[in-house]
């Protein structure tokens, strides 16, 4: 048992838990993502699985993206990304709602699986399903060989290492980034970008695993921010456009290891609802960068200051405006629009992590969830 003990120690590297671990090495994951396909100073991506089947691509009537849990709120930011730069149509699913709702595939709709294990039952299901209907399946999974991957045409591996905490968090990150590869590639391929547009998102992309490093400075404030509101029962996730599906997440990863009951939401839904909750006790966690419909969600904000909602803001570097308003401010580097969720996505994962230990939660393994699930 001792022996196992130290092995774990090791495992962990030095870190309390996997989690954090996990959290910190995004760097390095993302980089070890696009490292060999990112090719910014040649203005170069290289994908095989893409190159070999640039016609699918191209000629898809559609884009259907098919994941659970995080890995389909990763299929949600690419589904931003791919309408946005590669312009090719996109709608999202839930595997297992996919799956039995009979839906319209044709042999011209291309369809992508993502899946941190490669193992997940419905996903696996929805891929099978795809294919019989005729439609090309494309995989981005980390785990190299799982059964997805094997069950797709081609794919692309994350190469995140492996994900212990059940929690994830590398997966999602280097997720966005093959998928933001991809629509790179195609945006390309279609003509859409002119070189220097190309060139400009091929060099920020390469700044990424810095600013994430940058963004995990704000260990210690998360910290302090974490004790503030470790005691909650309710917690609301705001934000718009490319963080709306960061909001999701980040709303998941504290019902995951805290077991306080979140919710995200697209910031401007916030009247149709959410907002009837908003009182002194409810802490409001909104993704309020510089990009990205900035004003609108100031107003968002000042709407919940209004109602006396304590107000935790992801903003970028050096924003004044928010500040004034909010209780607490987290700050990320500046990046295109498109990338912001590379970096937002930290201190959520962060703030999940500290709430989490203080609350006395198993971090790495929760209650009742499981790393893969292989049955439906
Ligand atoms: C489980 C895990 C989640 C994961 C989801 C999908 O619920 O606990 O972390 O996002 O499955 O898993 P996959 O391996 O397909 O990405």
């Amino acid at each position: 048992l001792e022996l196992q003990m130290n092995l774990e120690e090791i495992e962990k590297g030095g870190y309390d838990h996997f989690m954090l671990k996990e959290i910190y090495e995004q760097p390095r994951a993302i980089k070890d993502t696009y490292r060999g396909r990112l090719l910014a100073d040649q203005g170069l991506i290289r994908m095989a699985g893409i190159d070999l089947n640039m016609e699918k691509f191209l000629n898809a009537n559609r884009i259907i993206i098919v994941a659970c849990g995080t890995s389909w709120h990763a299929g949600l930011v690419a589904e931003y990304i791919f309408e946005d730069l590669a312009r090719i149509p996109v709608e999202v699913e839930y595997a297992s709602e996919f799956r039995y709702r009979n839906p319209v595939i044709t042999d011209k709709d291309v369809l992508i699986a993502i899946s941190q294990s490669g193992e997940t039952a419905d996903t696996l299901a929805a891929i099978k399903l795809a294919k019989e209907k005729g439609a090309f399946v494309f995989g981005v999974c980390n785990v190299v060989g799982s059964s997805i991957a094997r069950e797709t045409n081609a794919g692309a591996y994350t190469h995140a290492g492996p994900e212990i905490g059940v929690a994830s968090t590398k997966a999602f990150t280097t997720q966005i980034t093959v998928l933001t590869l991809m629509a790179l590639k195609l945006a390309k391929a279609k003509g859409i970008f002119s070189e220097s547009k190309y060139h400009e998102y091929l060099t920020e992309l390469e700044t990424i695993p810095s600013k994430v490093e940058k963004s995990l400075e704000s260990n210690t404030l998360i910290e302090i921010i974490s004790d503030v509101y470790k005691d909650s029962t309710n917690c609301l996730y705001l934000g718009r456009g490319y963080n709306f599906p960061v909001a999701l997440e980040g709303a998941l990863k504290l019902k995951e290891i805290s077991y306080i009951h979140a919710e995200g939401y697209p910031a401007a839904e916030m009247k149709h609802g959410p907002i009837a909750l908003i009182d002194e006790h409810m802490p409001v966690f909104v993704i309020a960068t510089k990009k990205g419909h900035y004003e609108k969600v100031v107003s968002n904000i000042q709407e919940i200051k209004s109602r006396k909602g304590k107000i935790i803001a992801i903003v970028t570097e050096g924003d004044e405006q928010v500040k004034e308003l909010a209780d607490h401010v987290i700050e990320v580097p500046e990046t295109l629009e498109s990338l912001t969720p590379l970096l937002t996505t930290i201190p959520l994962q962060l703030l999940s992590y500290h709430i989490a230990v203080m609350r006395g939660c198993n971090v790495d393994q929760p209650r009742n969830l499981a790393k893969s699930v292989t049955v439906e």
